[in-house]
């Protein structure tokens, strides 16, 4: 018996990177790959790298360093580097270091095993391409049983060009997958034991895939046909722009019980002079009215987003602006950031804001998003929720779940539930995971 080659894939950044990895291990499992948590016994590493925010190249250069005596250690380790970083700096970085045998950008994965047997050849490997064809098609899926809860990817590259950011270079124009085919893959997860599936996209909700008479479908028309499968009890969807929250889309939110009530939906800033200069198309006001039809809609419906603190030209006023908006809104979880500076973006060009006035509004604008999520956690005890059990718990006889707002929770239950809905009684709150019996 030959003994199978040993894959370690790293992951950084968003959820798609997540599901990425997964991707380019079954396509590796194919070609009789096994996957590996320790780097130190594989025969190919891969990064999937993200290039979002500040010091992602920096990041691979010092993971490589720290990879350098596997590397001497055992002369057949390959070492690859994939996702945004090797998208956008992929040849530069091979040129670099030497240890780098392979790059592949976001939307060659399916060319991997190819890339993988001309390293194993001896060659170096590089394929930043963008091309036609989409990748899943011709990327394999396991068939085993999987985790409770699943990403979907439906679309992905964004068209909006927002003046702080890299994804419309990294990850390339919008290209949303055909209905059919994600209905196809989401009865298989169901099949393998799915239950909830989150549909990714870098812009999901300007999805615009076909529909089975060739005219494209919305979002919405997406969750609808995803309604329908039997077994599948729950849906996701992330990350959206507030441009592309449709009235069908909004309208889901009351009347599709599948339809989970937590969104994410970033505005980056509350001030609609910073709004402009970020290219963002809409203001603070068309923000807060697409929250007040969806909170018509769904009333407890939790909301999560994403925010920049010292955008060029931002003052003391405009990050007020954000401070208010973010009191109106009431965020049950948020991500707040630094805003840093990503070559070839527009943004890039303009005048920083000092670090340490950007590092002032940023500490103050996550104290209130963490009292703001305090409150959600505390405002859930003694309610009731329904819970979906992914996994054992730290204590003997515990697992541990998702609540429908998408918070933790530690709940005394038999094994048997994992993989399964229950209702729960909160009891206790922490800042990040709640406690709870079933009811
Ligand atoms: N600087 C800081 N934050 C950024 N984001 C995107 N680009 C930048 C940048 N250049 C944040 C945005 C986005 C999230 C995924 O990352 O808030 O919604
Ligand atoms: Fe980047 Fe999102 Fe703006 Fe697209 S919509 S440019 S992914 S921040």
């Amino acid at each position: 018996m030959t003994v199978p080659k040993k894959l370690h894939v790293k992951t950084w950044g968003c959820q798609m990177n997540v599901y990425d990895s997964e991707r380019m291990a079954e396509a590796m499992g194919a070609e009789g790959y096994v996957t590996t948590a320790d780097a130190s016994e594989a025969d190919l590493i891969l990064l999937n790298t993200c290039h979002i925010r500040e010091k992602a190249a920096e990041k691979v250069y010092s993971e490589l360093g720290r990879l350098k005596p596997l590397k001497t250690a055992n002369p057949d380790l390959r070492i690859g580097v994939a996702g945004c970083v090797a998208q956008a700096e992929g040849a530069e970085i091979m040129a670099r270091q030497p240890l780098v045998d392979l790059v592949v950008g976001p939307q060659t994965y399916h060319r991997l095993p190819d890339l993988v047997a001309r390293v194993r050849a001896g060659e170096k490997a590089l394929d930043t391409d963008m091309p036609q064809e989409d990748k899943f098609d011709h990327l394999p899926r396991a068939r085993g049983a999987a985790r409770p809860s699943a990403f979907l990817t439906v679309q992905e590259g964004c068209d909006k060009f927002c003046a702080f950011c890299v994804v419309p270079y990294t990850r390339g124009a919008e290209v949303s997958r055909p209905v059919a085919r994600l209905l196809d893959e989401a009865r298989v997860l169901v099949d393998r034991g799915v239950r909830e599936i989150t549909l990714l996209g870098q812009n999901v909700n300007g999805y615009h895939g076909e529909g089975p008479d060739g005219r494209a479908r919305s979002l919405a028309d997406l969750i609808w046909a995803l309604d329908g499968i039997a077994g599948l009890e729950r849906i996701r969807f992330t990350t959206s722009h507030p441009n592309d929250m449709t009235d069908d889309l909004i309208a889901a939110h009351g009347d599709c019980a599948k339809l989970m009530p937590y969104l994410h939906l970033p505005v980056q800033s509350g001030s609609d002079r910073v709004l402009a200069a970020m290219n963002r198309k809409h203001t603070s006001r068309d923000y807060l009215d697409v929250i007040a039809r969806l909170r018509a809609a769904r009333p407890d419906l939790a909301l999560s987003g994403d925010f920049i603190v010292g955008f060029p030209g931002e003052t003391d006023a405009d990050f007020e602006d954000t401070l208010r908006l973010v009191e109106r809104v009431r965020y049950a979880q948020a991500y707040s950031f630094k805003y840093s500076a990503r070559p070839g973006t527009p943004a890039a060009e303009r005048p920083d804001v000092p670090a340490d006035v950007a590092s002032e509004r940023l500490a103050r604008l996550q104290a209130l998003l963490a009292r703001q999520q305090d409150e959600t956690q505390r405002d859930m005890v003694g309610r009731e929720t329904d819970v979906l059990f992914e996994k054992a718990g730290r204590l003997p006889g515990q697992l541990i779940g998702k609540s429908e707002y998408l918070q933790a929770v530690h709940v005394t239950a038999p094994e048997g539930l994992r993989g399964q809905v229950a209702r729960v009684r909160i009891t206790g709150a922490a800042p990040h995971s709640l406690a709870g019996e079933l009811a």
